[in-house]
């Protein structure tokens, strides 16, 4: 593998397996940047643009986003931010789902929507191909659900071979569905819900970093609900930091294989969140914030 894992600045770099595809680890996530609910347009357009502009300059390139955020009016406010994108600069997006006038989650995985889903993508971030686009599965509420994802995921296959997908990724997916999807096309890299609170990922994540393969954390700092934990307010305190830096830092340091996409819409807490990784965590310090999930 050849990641440079010295490099303090946005907590080094890593390669998508397979790819030449190299992102800082700490990179941003755009689903906040839509109204409440991840539903119409933001209060205040102008600030969404300025969040990814100060992001991109700051050195973040990795952007994870999706057509169904809005919908549509995420991927216009990152062309509007930031086409003609930067070399080097990496938009991870994803399919699955849509979002009819009502403002609910419905899935959309038969071929024709999943063929519609790219050219939504390539059309409204400006795009002629999709650097990775992850599957992503509806599952349960609290998470994925066992059960075949190999007709979608060969589905996404026959859009790479038309070139309109560069590379394949999973999101809300169980260890077998990996692991199915990996006999069918190459899988660089896996997003699914993990932060210090909740772990059910904790061997998933050693597997891939075997593998060389990233794990993208989705709500990194709880998400909807973010974390609130006495321990982690006292480490924070006791390293003069905020608890969502100390959370950031935690999944840095619990493997190199994560990557960060951490959501805001505001522009203090991206300057906050990019500078977490500066932050060392001793073993004493991991040992004690280990013992979060169990106040879950
Ligand atoms: N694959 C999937 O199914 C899936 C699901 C959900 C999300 N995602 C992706 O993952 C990304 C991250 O998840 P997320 O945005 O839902 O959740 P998150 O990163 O865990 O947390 C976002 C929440 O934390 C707040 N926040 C951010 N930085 C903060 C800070 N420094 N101090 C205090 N509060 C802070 C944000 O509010 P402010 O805006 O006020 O900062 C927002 O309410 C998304 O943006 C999206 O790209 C993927």
């Amino acid at each position: 593998m050849n990641n440079a894992m010295n490099e303090s600045a946005l907590g080094g770099k890593f390669t998508f397996p397979g790819t030449s595809l190299t992102v800082h680890r700490v990179g941003y996530g755009a689903m906040q940047l839509a109204g409440p609910g991840v539903f119409g347009p933001p209060k205040d357009p102008d600030a969404a643009v300025a969040v990814l502009r100060e992001a991109v300059e700051a050195g973040v390139n990795h952007i994870d986003t999706s057509d169904f955020y809005g919908p549509h009016i995420t991927n216009h406010i990152i062309q509007r931010a930031l086409h003609p994108y930067p070399a080097g600069l990496v938009i991870v997006t994803k399919l699955g789902a849509r979002r009819p006038a009502d403002g609910s989650w419905q899935q959309a995985i038969s071929s024709e929507e999943l063929t519609a889903g790219v050219h939504d993508n390539l059309r409204n971030l400006g795009l002629d191909a999709l650097d990775i686009v992850n599957y992503r599965a509806m599952g349960a509420i609290h998470g994925p659900a066992e059960g075949s994802i190999a007709e979608q995921v060969t589905m996404l296959a026959d859009l790479r071979q038309k070139g309109l997908i560069r590379h394949i990724g999973l999101s809300n997916v169980t260890a077998a569905q990996v692991a199915e999807a990996q006999a069918i096309t190459d899988i660089v890299c896996v997003q699914n819900n993990y932060n210090l609170a909740h772990r059910h990922d904790d061997a998933l994540i050693d597997d891939l970093a075997r593998q060389g393969i990233p794990y993208v954390p989705f709500f990194p700092l709880g998400g909807f609900t973010p974390l609130q934990s006495s321990t982690l307010s006292a480490v924070a305190d006791r390293l003069g930091v905020t608890p969502m830096q100390v959370a950031l830092a935690w999944l840095l340091q619990r493997s190199r294989n994560v990557l960060l996409i951490p959501g805001t819409s505001s522009i203090g807490h991206l300057r906050e969140n990019l500078i977490a990784a500066r932050l060392t965590l001793t073993a004493q310090t991991v040992a004690e914030l280990n013992g979060i999930a169990a106040e879950y």
